[in-house]
C-alpha cells in the first residue's frame, strides 16, 4: 500500500481484497522495458519544458538506466504491494533516485496515456516478430511448391474430387492467404504508429510538454489528435487481435488438410518424426499433433478477439478500468502465435509427399468430366448440352465401373453424336491442367510464374 500512486485524499489504504482484484503485475510486467523507454522520453520533454533542470534530468536518466539494467537482469521485480507495472517502476525509480528527483517524473502524465502508449509499442514490436514467423511458413510452402512443380493432385470442392490441380498451385493458395495476413499486420501498423503520450488522464497536458517529441523519441510516426481518443480507444488492440485470429484461422485450414493428408486413407504425406508424436498405448501410432494444436489454438485466438471486443462494447469515454482487461487476450494471442508458427513451419518444410499417389488419384472420381464439357463447347455445342453429355459419360462409366478414358468410340457416339474420338485428347491430367492457362489458373506455366510472384511478394515484406 505504501507505493500506491494516490494517498492524499484517502484516510487508509485499499482493502486486501481490492488490492488483489486490482493487481495486474502478473501480466503487465512484460511492458516494463517499454515503460522505461517511455519514462526516459517523458523526462526529456519535462526538461525541454523547463520543468527539470540539467542536473535533475541527468540524475533521473541515470536512475532510469540503473533501473532498466536491474529489470533486465531480474534484480528488480514487482512486489506484493505494487498494483501494476507503472506503480512498480515508479517505486524502483524513487528507490534509486530518491523521492525528490524520482517524484518529479509523474508530472504531466497519467497511467492512462502511459499504458495506451506502451501497449502500442509492445504490439508494434511483436507484429514484426509474428510477421517474420508467418513468412517462415510461406517460405516452407514455397520450398515445397518449388520441389514439386509439375506434380498433379486431386483438386477438391466439397471435399469431393473436382478437377486435377498442381500440388504447387494448392500449396501456394495457402501462401497467398498468409501473405495477406502479413500485409494486414503492416497496414495495421500505419494506424498503430500514433502515440497517446501527452494525453494525460484524458484531457491533455497543461505543462507545455511536446507530445510530438515524445512520439518521435519512441519510434512513432506522430502523436494522437485527440487526448480522449488517445486514452480511451482500443481499436488498435482489437484490430491486432483480429489479424492474429485470422492468421491462426488461415493456418488452421492448412492444418486440417495436413491431418487429413496424413491418414491411412489419404496417405498424401508422411510427417517427419521430429514433427510427429506417438501414443502412450498404441505402439504403431504417429500423430499429427502440430497440425491438431494449430487447429485447436485457432479457436483460442478467436476467443481472444471475442473476449476483447466484448470488453470494449458499450464502454463510455474516456478511460475505464475495464480497459485493464485489454492486455491478456492479445498477450495470449502473441504468445500462442510465437510458439505455434515455428513448429508449424518446421512441419510444413519437412513433410514428404507421396507424389506417385497424388498423381494417380488426380484423375479419379471422374475429375476430367469438365474437360469433356469444355471440349464440346469448343466444338460449338451449347454448355447446357455439353454439361448433360459429359454427365451422361460419367453415368455410363459409373454403371460399368470404368473410367472416362475407357469409353470406346462406339460408346461415345452412342452417348452423343457430338462426341468423337478426338475428345480423348483432353482426357488426361496434363491436358486438363495445361488447358487452364488463363491468369491465376493451374497450368504449369502459370503456376511457375505465380511461384515467382509469391517469392517476390514475400521478399517485399
Ligand atoms: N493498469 C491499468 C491498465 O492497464 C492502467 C492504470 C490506469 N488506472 C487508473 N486507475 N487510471 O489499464
Amino acid at each position: 500500500t505504501s507505493s500506491a500512486l494516490w494517498g492524499g485524499r484517502f484516510a487508509g489504504g485499499p482493502a486486501d481484497a481490492l488490492a488483489a482484484l486490482s493487481k495486474s503485475t502478473h501480466f503487465d510486467w512484460r511492458l516494463a522495458l517499454h515503460d522505461l523507454a517511455g519514462s526516459r522520453a517523458h523526462a526529456r520533454v519535462l526538461h525541454a519544458a523547463g520543468l527539470l533542470d540539467d542536473t535533475t534530468l541527468e540524475a533521473m536518466l541515470d536512475a532510469l538506466e540503473r533501473l532498466r539494467a536491474d529489470v533486465e537482469n531480474g534484480d528488480f521485480v514487482p512486489e506484493q504491494a505494487d498494483e501494476d507495472v507503472h506503480t512498480a517502476l515508479e517505486r524502483g525509480l524513487i528507490e534509486r533516485a530518491g523521492p525528490d528527483v524520482g517524484g518529479r517524473l509523474r508530472a504531466g502524465r497519467s497511467r492512462n496515456d502511459q499504458v495506451a502508449t506502451l501497449f502500442r509499442m509492445y504490439l508494434r514490436e511483436h507484429s514484426r516478430v509474428v510477421a517474420g514467423l508467418v513468412l517462415d511458413v510461406v517460405d516452407a510452402l514455397v520450398e515445397q511448391a518449388t520441389r514439386h512443380l509439375g506434380v498433379a493432385m486431386p483438386g477438391r470442392t466439397h471435399l469431393q474430387h473436382a478437377q486435377p490441380v498442381l500440388l504447387s498451385h494448392h500449396l501456394l493458395a495457402h501462401a497467398w492467404a498468409l501473405l495477406r495476413d502479413v500485409d494486414r499486420l503492416r497496414d495495421w501498423d500505419v494506424r498503430a504508429a500514433v502515440s497517446p503520450y501527452g494525453s494525460g488522464a484524458l484531457a491533455g497536458s497543461s505543462l507545455g510538454l511536446d507530445p510530438e517529441a515524445v512520439a518521435a523519441d519512441l519510434g512513432f510516426d506522430g502523436s494522437v489528435e485527440n487526448s480522449i481518443d488517445g486514452t480511451a480507444s482500443r481499436d488498435f488492440v482489437a484490430e491486432f487481435a483480429f489479424v492474429a485470429a485470422m492468421t491462426a484461422v488461415d493456418i488452421s485450414r492448412l492444418a486440417e488438410e495436413v491431418v487429413l493428408w496424413a491418414t491411412k486413407e489419404f496417405s498424401f504425406i508422411t510427417l517427419d518424426d521430429a514433427y510427429s508424436t506417438g501414443s502412450s498405448i498404441m505402439p504403431q501410432k504417429k500423430n499429427p499433433d502440430v497440425a491438431e494444436l494449430a487447429r485447436g489454438k485457432a479457436g483460442r485466438l478467436v476467443g481472444d478477439l471475442t473476449g476483447l471486443l466484448t470488453t470494449l462494447k458499450s464502454l463510455p469515454l474516456a478511460y475505464n478500468r475495464d480497459l485493464q482487461e485489454d492486455k491478456e487476450p492479445v498477450f495470449d494471442a502473441v504468445d500462442t502465435l510465437e510458439v505455434l508458427l515455428p513448429a508449424f513451419s518446421g512441419m510444413v518444410a519437412t513433410m514428404v509427399f507421396d507424389t506417385a499417389r497424388l498423381e494417380s488419384l488426380a484423375p479419379q472420381g471422374f475429375s476430367l468430366a469438365t474437360d469433356i464439357a469444355e471440349w464440346l463447347v469448343r466444338e460449338g455445342v451449347p454448355f447446357r448440352v455439353a454439361h448433360e453429355v459429359a454427365g451422361a459419360c460419367v453415368r455410363v462409366c459409373e454403371e460399368r465401373g470404368i473410367e472416362l478414358w475407357d469409353l470406346t468410340d462406339d460408346d461415345l457416339t452412342a452417348i452423343s453424336p457430338h462426341l468423337t474420338h478426338r475428345v480423348r485428347a483432353v482426357l488426361s491430367v496434363e491436358g486438363s491442367m495445361s488447358s487452364r492457362s488463363a491468369r491465376g489458373g493451374t497450368a504449369p506455366v502459370r503456376v511457375a510464374e505465380q511461384l515467382q510472384r509469391v517469392v517476390a511478394t514475400a521478399g517485399d515484406h
